[in-house]
């Protein structure tokens, strides 16, 4: 079997074609959908995340405002920003960039943004959301994953799908949002003591660790779906992703390639999240 590729970058440009029709709708209506994104310190992958969120809020028609502050600034001062952005009424998602410098407490940060503009889905209120099962920003890496399974027409009930990695952004949400369509959700991790055990049993896997070649062609049911999450490098310096690309393609029927899988997804969700703030914004007036 040769996996058919679940192309993240085709998808994404059809999503934000969606979105920029939205964005268009809601200026008729005299709402331009903003996102603020805020960077501290000079983390080199930071910068080139925070520049690509900026560049999609362009390309879709929406609103955006980048603060870059000094590693030095103290988290009083970030706090207080962000209270201020929270209070912007032409503001509808707060993006705070991750990580934070050491000084600071990223719990305590992302606690601070409103939960109404908590495009990232990080805040405590929005997790129990989506445990719960009520409305919500949903984290846009797991979304994305959700968005491409949709994509493909694959309907997850009754089906088993194992998550390798359980951090709070990608693996605990994805796990929920795979049992809110009702699959049969296992999580693995580093504790767990077969992993191969578990991976064979799968009809859908989502590799989520950040680690090259967790995943491996012997380690997969003949036609699960694999979804890619891992952004790593080879010994080349090549981005790849968790999975053993090349391998686990002759085995799987759907397979995300990395690059130009989940990560476009990651921040058309975003954009997604932000539009549907401003939307639910008009819906409250
Ligand atoms: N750092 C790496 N990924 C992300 C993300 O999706 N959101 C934020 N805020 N920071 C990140």
């Amino acid at each position: 079997m040769t996996a058919q590729r679940i192309d993240g970058n085709a998808l994404s440009r059809q999503l934000r074609t969606s979105v920029a029709e939205r964005v268009s709708a809601l200026k008729t209506r005299g709402i331009t959908p903003g996102l603020a994104v805020v960077l501290v310190g000079d983390n080199p992958a930071s910068q080139v995340y925070v520049r690509n969120k900026v560049k999609a809020c362009e390309d879709t028609g929406m609103h955006s405002v980048l603060e870059k502050y000094e590693t030095a600034m103290t988290e009083a001062e970030l706090l207080a920003r962000i209270e201020a952005l929270n209070n912007d009424p032409t503001i509808h998602g707060i993006l705070v960039q991750l990580p934070l410098p050491a000084h600071m407490d990223a719990h305590m940060v992302i606690e601070t943004i409103s939960p109404a503009k908590d495009v990232d889905g990080f805040h405590v209120a929005s997790a129990g959301a989506l445990m719960v099962g009520q409305p919500g920003f949903w984290p846009c890496t797991p979304y994305g994953c959700m968005k491409m399974l949709e994509s493909i027409g694959y309907n997850l009930r009754g089906k088993h799908a194992v998550v390798i990695g359980r951090s709070n952004i990608v693996g605990k949400p994805m796990a929920l949002m795979l049992l809110q369509q009702n699959a049969t959700v296992t999580i693995c991790h580093s504790a767990t003591p077969d992993l191969k055990a578990m991976t064979l049993q799968a009809d859908v896997i989502v590799a989520a660790v950040g680690k090259r070649n967790v995943l491996t062609a012997d380690m997969v049911k003949p036609g699960a779906v694999v979804l890619d999450v891992g952004m790593n490098r080879n010994d080349e310096g090549k981005l790849c992703g968790d999975v053993d690309f090349d391998g686990v393609s002759q085995v799987a029927s759907y397979i995300t390639p990395v690059p130009g899988g989940v990560g476009p997804m990651t921040i058309t969700m975003l954009m997604v999240n932000t539009l549907e703030s401003a939307e639910r914004c008009l819906s409250a007036t």
